[in-house]
């Protein structure tokens, strides 16, 4: 794929740039999608399995189903598409990588002061006293652990349905959102709000927007510059013609 010329200019002349990731960006690191045909919300229910109702209505079934995700999770390594990403850090003066993605990869691939919106699947914390169980429990753990403190039960610390989305993280967010000159959206199907309006906060403030997806998503048609592609491709092509 071509990536048009007046984009790669825009980069050139561009200080700061911003960034959404979504699950796409790790599908081919083999982290499964929620919304594509072979996706998790296909198969599975997320008012289930992703909410604090889902998760006080049986415990036990959504601690497996996190414990089944982090194997994976930990077993996925960085695809070049998030070496890419961390490598664009150092192209411009200011470069904020905001994601939706749990699973760390971008950090594992050098990525730094990743701002982590929907929360992150290795650590846990108790849903009571809010106390951080970050290596107290184990994969083998196949029922919920309690709280060694205060006895309540032990959650991932991802951001469920119907929870509020980390303020700070939010809030620098919408401040890179504000002040970027390009603004992409990647690996991301634009449906969960409020992470997927910040793009066309991005676009209101006068940046560029710029899409990379292999498919059309429901944010397409309001792009600047769209990229049909994945980010493993694309996001390459991109580094290598803003390095010369
Ligand atoms: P989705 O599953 O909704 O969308 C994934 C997007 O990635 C789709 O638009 C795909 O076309 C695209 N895609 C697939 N393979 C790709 C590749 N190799 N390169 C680039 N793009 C690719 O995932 P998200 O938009 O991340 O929230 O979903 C948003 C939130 O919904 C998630 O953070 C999660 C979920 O419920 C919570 O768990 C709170």
């Amino acid at each position: 794929m071509d990536i048009p010329e007046k984009l790669i200019e825009i980069l050139k002349k561009a200080k700061k740039v911003a960034m959404l990731t979504g699950a796409g960006v790790s599908a081919e690191s083999g982290i499964k999608t929620f919304r594509d045909p072979d996706g998790l919300w296909t198969k599975f229910n997320p008012a289930e399995l992703a909410s604090i109702d889902g998760f006080m209505s049986n415990p036990k079934l959504v601690w497996e189903w996190y414990q089944h995700r982090r194997a994976i999770v930990f077993d996925a390594k960085p695809n070049p598409g998030h070496f890419a990403i961390a490598e664009m850090q150092n192209l411009f003066d200011k470069f904020t990588l905001i994601t939706q993605n749990v699973d760390r990869l971008h950090q594992t691939a050098g990525a730094t002061n990743v701002l982590e919106l929907h929360g992150n699947i290795i650590d846990n914390r108790c849903l009571d006293c809010n106390r951080n169980f970050e290596g107290e429990t184990s994969l083998a753990d196949k029922f919920v652990p309690r709280c060694t403190h205060c006895g309540g039960l032990i959650r991932p610390c991802v951001v469920w349905f119907g929870e509020m989305l980390p303020e700070e993280a939010f809030k620098q967010s919408e401040l890179a959102a504000m002040h970027c000159d390009v603004f992409f959206s990647v690996g991301t199907s634009g449906e969960v709000y409020p992470a997927a309006g910040l793009p066309f906060i991005a676009q209101n403030y006068g940046a560029k927007i710029v899409e990379v997806n292999p498919n059309h998503t429901s944010v397409s048609n309001s792009m600047d510059f769209v990229l049909r592609g994945t980010s493993s491709h694309v996001l390459p092509l991109i580094v290598e013609k803003l390095k010369n």
